[in-house]
């Protein structure tokens, strides 16, 4: 008997930077995913606590968007993605909240992989399980999600460089609360513009030749006012990540919540991804007293605002720690 166990992440910093090769910081959170049960047998069959209906996912899965129930998908992305000599019984339960933004759907991914057994390292793994969550929903997702999970560092955020896959823990101050405030507003990512914003960013890419190494000088020569917003994101999104580790590390909350509220204005006016319900959102936490800052968290369009607070600043939202990656054990 296994029992994996695959937390969800919150994204610090670092929005719509992953899938360009950029910085992010995202951290693994006290919220988890965990199937149970034992490998054998030619498919994976997991009942779910939360979700209706069984996951029973052949071995030779062709199609893991046409799967049902829905949140099967993700178990046969993964079974396509990895094809495992043997299959998997058992159950899923998670404290996630499913949908929101806090990536239930990547610690299911990671918890169905290591529940399957895998030799490959993290990042390799993590780009596999990018590609099952696009087998599974269609959205081409960057890589920070599932290397969050797997990769969390109890009591640190983990800083990554999407373009060497780098990971970096960064210790966050034990006397700050980290609030996630959920909008309430429901857009799937699927039928939102995300695939749009990747593919803004891959076309001024491709204009400047590496937009990782771009500069707000070679941003300025972009012709289409479009691409030249989204480029100008990213540059300046990479630099805000640099910035809020700096002032986290100097133990400067005021300097960390401002760059954190820089960063939702850009994700708002350059990048494009927020609401009416986020923007509002962002304003009336910062507006909170021992509230440093705000932004969204996640793909947007929806979703949720992560706060940094001093303790018991809010009284609404989830307190979430920062917490370890994915673990297997046997029972
Ligand atoms: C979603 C994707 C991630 C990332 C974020 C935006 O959560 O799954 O890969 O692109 O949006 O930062």
């Amino acid at each position: 008997m296994l029992r994996v166990r695959a937390p969800g992440r919150v994204n610090l910093i670092g929005g719509h930077t992953d899938y360009t090769g950029g910085l992010v910081l995202p951290m693994a959170i006290d919220f988890a995913t965990v199937v149970e049960g034992e490998r054998g047998g030619d498919e994976v069959r997991l009942e779910s606590a939360d979700e209706a209906g069984v996951a029973v996912v052949a071995l030779d899965v062709e199609d893991p968007a046409g799967v049902t129930p829905p949140w099967a998908r993700y178990i046969a992305g993964v079974v396509a993605e990895l094809r495992p000599p043997v299959g998997f019984t058992g159950r899923v339960s998670t404290s996630i909240p499913i949908g929101t933004g806090l990536s239930s759907s990547a610690a299911l991914e990671v918890a169905v992989a290591l529940a399957l057994g895998t030799d490959l390292p993290p990042a390799a793994l993590a780009q596999s399980l990018r590609q099952a969550e696009f087998r599974a929903s269609g959205v081409p997702c960057g890589i920070m999600d599932q290397l969050a999970s797997l990769t969390g560092v109890e009591g640190h955020a983990v800083l990554i460089d999407c373009t060497a896959l780098t990971i970096t823990p960064v210790p966050l101050p034990p006397d700050v609360d980290i609030v996630v405030v959920d909008s309430g507003e429901r857009r799937a990512l699927a039928t939102s513009g995300y695939a749009a914003r990747r593919a803004e960013v891959a076309a001024a890419d491709a204009l400047l030749g590496s937009l990782p190494q771009a500069t707000l000088d070679d941003v300025a020569v972009i012709d289409d006012p479009v691409l030249r917003k989204r480029a100008r994101h990213v540059v300046t999104e990479n630099a805000r990540v640099l910035a809020f580790c700096a002032a986290i590390a100097a133990g400067d909350l005021a300097t960390a919540g401002e760059v954190m509220v820089a960063s939702h204005a850009s994700l708002r006016d350059d990048q494009e991804v927020t609401t009416a319900a986020l923007d509002a959102l962002v304003v009336r936490l910062c507006a909170t007293p021992g509230v440093y800052g705000a932004r969204l968290t996640g793909g947007g369009w929806g979703g949720c605002v992560v706060a940094l607070t001093d303790p018991g600043a809010l009284t609404e939202g989830w307190t979430v720690r920062p917490s370890a990656g994915a673990t297997v054990d046997e029972l």
